[in-house]
């Protein structure tokens, strides 16, 4: 046994987070820990490394207590920590953020050269091309991600916790993931690892421990668990997935893109988006998805090509300002630097798009913001009862709820979504996937991206693949198997490597 915790209590003001939770961990294991939004994960995570204070219980690494405030004795016990929101400093280079803390020394000097040659082993390892030069702020998610792990592989630690590492990142990356993660069991370091995705934690893990309203319910070897029986574990009740609404998309093109390129990143992408209809962009990490929705929304002034709204051409919007004036709105990836304010009240956030609602008086404001709020967040399972909370107080996928109903709630034509359901349960997750159909019932037009391609293949009606920044096909609702989208990809991707081998 390399960690044990035993008896944690944690209570926020008016949240009961964890009660008496008994966790352990053996050396050389992988330990998957899963639960529904809210279920207390991070928090019991957060306990086991020092981050948080628990008000009752113990936690023990290698026979050591590891107690709230005291890194080095976390240090001690060998604990590395990858947190659910990145934690990179957008501002120094990828390889300073790697070595944050502890710089590659030759003598008394910090050598560049050591830094770079270090840093270059890892990404080899990784199978990665990031340049240790580039500011880490202006890579994607997924690779910023992909530094925290590189982070917490260079400091040599015998327990490693990883919560939800694999929620921004593709196919490829998460291969390279999970063999990092296995070359690290082999040498014995013990990992816990929380994820949403349970066909990952199913294919990962050596025993998975499910968390339900802040109470460890059970740990089982994954043999003993299948995904219905985490399922029901998570929810405590069986899973009824709403019954797939029939709908029919209007012959109505609402949008009408062509020759759309931004340099060096898209280069001529011509499709159209009818009325109502639930459209997929489907591709690896890097090829383009992003960039495509961060065009379309107004948000890259590089952006150029013809845009028809309603059959009308438009100059290419190039604030999103302009964009949401033609009726075109994003929900981004990065919740936390694009999303949310988090100081603000859950209620606050969701309307904060929409001006209109805001009535003469203060209380009366504020009463019809939470109604309004409620209203959008219900259907999302959502506890509404905590709309007056502040947004940062709410776990991760509930964070990401908040993002989708301050969309919701404004109501654009044409609403882009990246990543739509990162960080969401798979109870949430159906009913997401319900909210979204509904609106495009109503007439809304929905383009979503997800690196979970089961989920775009579920939920889109029709799903263009992107690769290397080029349109490489597209599949209908019946086609769109991911096996059929992962095999596009890789006839373009071998064609580019062949390419540059000659
Ligand atoms: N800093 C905080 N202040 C107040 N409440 C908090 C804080 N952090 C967590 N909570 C509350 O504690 C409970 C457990 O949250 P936690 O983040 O541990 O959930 P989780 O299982 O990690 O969920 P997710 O899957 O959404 O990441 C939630 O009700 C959350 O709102
Ligand atoms: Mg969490």
């Amino acid at each position: 046994m390399v960690l044990r915790a035993q008896g944690i209590h944690k209570s926020f003001p008016g949240v009961r987070a964890l009660h008496d939770v008994d966790f352990d961990l053996r050396a050389g294991e992988v330990h998957g820990l899963v639960g529904e939004n809210g279920a207390g994960k991070s928090t019991l995570v957060k306990i086991i490394t020092g981050a948080y204070d628990a008000d009752a219980g113990l936690v023990e690494a290698f026979g050591h207590e590891v107690r709230h405030g005291d890194p080095r004795a976390r240090r001690r016990a060998g604990i590395a920590a990858i947190y659910q929101e990145p934690t990179t400093v957008p501002e120094m280079s990828a390889a300073a953020n790697v070595f944050l803390g502890r710089p590659q020394r030759r003598g008394p000097f910090v050598s560049r050269s050591d830094t770079h040659r270090a840093f270059r082993q890892l990404t080899t390892r990784l199978g990665l091309t990031i340049d240790p030069d580039v500011r880490a702020g202006s890579l994607s998610v997924a690779n910023q991600q992909m530094l925290e792990i590189m982070r917490a592989l260079v400091a040599d630690h015998r327990i490693l916790i990883m919560d939800e590492p694999t929620a921004s990142l593709g196919p490829t990356e998460r291969e390279r993931l999970y063999e990092a993660i296995h070359g690290l069991r082999e040498e014995g370091v013990a990992t816990v690892y929380v994820s949403h995705n349970l066909d990952e934690v199913l294919a990962l893990c050596d025993r998975v421990s499910v968390m339900r309203d802040g109470g460890l319910v059970a740990t089982k070897p994954v043999e003993r668990w299948t995904k219905e029986s985490l399922v029901t574990a998570m929810l405590g009740h069986v899973l009824e997935k709403p019954p797939p609404q029939r709908r029919t998309i209007a012959e109505e093109v609402v949008l009408r893109v062509e020759g759309l390129s931004v340099p060096g990143v898209l280069e001529e992408i011509s499709f159209t988006v009818h009325r109502g209809e639930i459209l997929g962009l489907g591709g690896l990490v890097g090829s383009g998805r992003t960039e495509l929705l961060r065009a379309l929304a107004g948000a890259d002034s590089d952006a150029d090509g013809r845009l028809f709204v309603r059959g009308q051409e438009r100059p290419w919007p190039r604030t999103v300002r302009s964009a949401l004036a033609l009726g075109i709105a994003l929900a981004p990836e990065d919740r936390k630097a694009q999303g949310l304010v988090l100081s603000l009240s859950a209620a606050a956030n969701v309307s904060l798009t929409d001006m209109r609602t805001v009535a003469s008086g203060p209380l009366l404001r504020e009463r019809r913001r939470l109604a309004r709020a409620a209203e959008f967040m219900r259907p999302l399972a959502f506890d509404a009862s905590r709309l007056s909370e502040s947004a940062g107080s709410f776990s991760g996928g509930n964070q990401q709820k908040l993002v989708v109903g301050k969309w919701l709630h404004r109501r654009p034509d044409v609403l882009l979504m990246d990543e739509f359901t990162r960080g969401i349960d798979v109870g949430a997750k159906a009913e997401l996937l319900a909210v979204v159909r509904r609106l495009a019932a109503e007439g809304m037009s929905i383009i979503i991206v997800s690196s979970e391609l089961e989920e775009l293949v579920e939920g889109a009606d029709r799903v263009l693949v992107l690769a290397r920044g080029r349109l490489i096909g597209e599949l209908g609702h019946a086609e769109a198997a991911v096996e059929r989208i992962l095999r596009l990809v890789f006839e373009v991707e071998e064609e580019a490597e062949e390419g540059l081998a000659t």
